[in-house]
């Protein structure tokens, strides 16, 4: 990892230890450590940050640490309530949160992580409070929207690429552009570089998500920390099931819509079948090709953002590593 990165995320990790939610009843706050200490890539905080270095020098980052942990309390916010409607089993290689408790554990303390959520945002100069919160909280709802759309389309029969960006955009890319963009306000960085910075975040958002559908099909499960296949077994409307649905012959459509309308199945049998027909349709070269689409497009935005050059290339490769990420 780029030292300037690894420094940050110890920074981050260090103020999250320190960071105390809440103590009783034990049942609400113990599966908010048991997450916030998972591990994780530590992304959003770190784009914050990351952009706030692109306009002030400081080294310590005391100021803008609590904020910037914000988005990522309210990051594993959605998180718990994602691997209740993803039937998730797994997390960062350790049990969900509703499997090692239960579901409404992972519904209450999850509540309750939004709210700590706004609390780190409570230093925020008050010049600028109301313009974060106004941001934050447009970008909050229109995850719950995206997440919304994902559910939807589980049980829909076909979902148009256009509309799943859409619902990728919402569900992932806001936020991270939202924590560039925090970045920017808190260094009373320009509004103009504070669009750019969004932008800069909702394109490389939208080459993350489709990365992560791509992981969720080829990750190495020793590494990946979630069930690989999970997508497949619940019928994710993904960018790779769209695409092997579109261009897949009539044998292969048919193939694909049995596994589809299975009630009762062997897991493992039919995320093998499904991996099978993507690789005869090369859905990963295409998902690659559209993950660099957005990623170019991200990247016109990053240059046209003023601020110190080196932090910009700095926060360039950090990006660049993103699509190559393992989990
Ligand atoms: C997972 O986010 C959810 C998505 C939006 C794809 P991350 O891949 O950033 O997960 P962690 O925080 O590093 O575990
Ligand atoms: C997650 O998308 C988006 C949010 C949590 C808002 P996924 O459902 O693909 O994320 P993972 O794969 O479970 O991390
Ligand atoms: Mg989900
Ligand atoms: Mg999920
Ligand atoms: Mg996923």
């Amino acid at each position: 990892m780029i030292p300037r990165v690894q420094a940050i995320v110890e920074q981050i990790n260090r103020k999250l230890e320190r960071h105390k939610f809440g103590e009783q009843p034990a049942e609400l706050y113990e599966p908010i450590r048991y997450i916030m200490n998972l591990g994780g890539k530590r992304l959003r905080p770190l784009l914050a940050l990351l952009a706030y270095q692109l306009y002030c020098d400081d080294e310590s980052l005391d100021t803008v640490l609590e904020p910037a942990l914000a988005v990522e309390v309210f990051h594993n916010f959605t998180l718990m309530h994602d691997d209740i409607m993803d039937q998730a089993p797994l997390r960062r290689g350790k049990p969900t949160v509703h499997k090692k408790w239960n579901e409404n554990i992972a519904i209450l303390s999850g509540d309750v992580m939004m709210v700590k959520a706004y609390d780190l945002l409570l230093g925020i100069d008050p010049k600028i409070l109301p313009d974060v919160l106004r941001a934050f909280n447009r970008c909050a709802a229109e995850v719950c929207e995206g997440q919304q759309w994902d559910m939807n389309y589980e049980n829909r029969s076909r979902v148009a690429e256009e509309e799943y960006l859409h619902m990728i955009r919402q569900k992932t890319a806001v936020l991270l552009g939202f924590s560039l963009q925090l970045g920017g306000m808190l260094a009373n960085a320009s509004a103009e570089d504070c669009q750019l910075l969004y932008d800069f975040g909702v394109n490389i958002g939208i080459s993350f998500q489709l990365k992560d559908d791509l992981l969720d099909v080829y990750a190495d499960q020793a590494k990946f920390g979630k069930r690989v296949g999970g997508d497949i077994i619940v019928n994710k409307k993904t960018f790779l099931l769209i695409k092997a649905l579109e261009k897949a012959n009539t044998e292969q459509r048919n193939e694909l819509e049995t596994w589809l309308n299975k009630e009762e199945f062997d897991k493992e049998a039919k995320v093998s079948a499904v991996k099978a027909l993507y690789n005869a349709l090369e859905i990963k070269q295409l998902t690659e090709q559209k993950m660099n689409e957005f990623f170019e497009q991200g990247l016109q935005k990053l240059e046209q953002i003023n601020g110190n050059p080196d932090k910009k290339e700095i926060l360039r490769q950090f990006a660049e590593q993103l699509m190559e990420r393992e989990k």
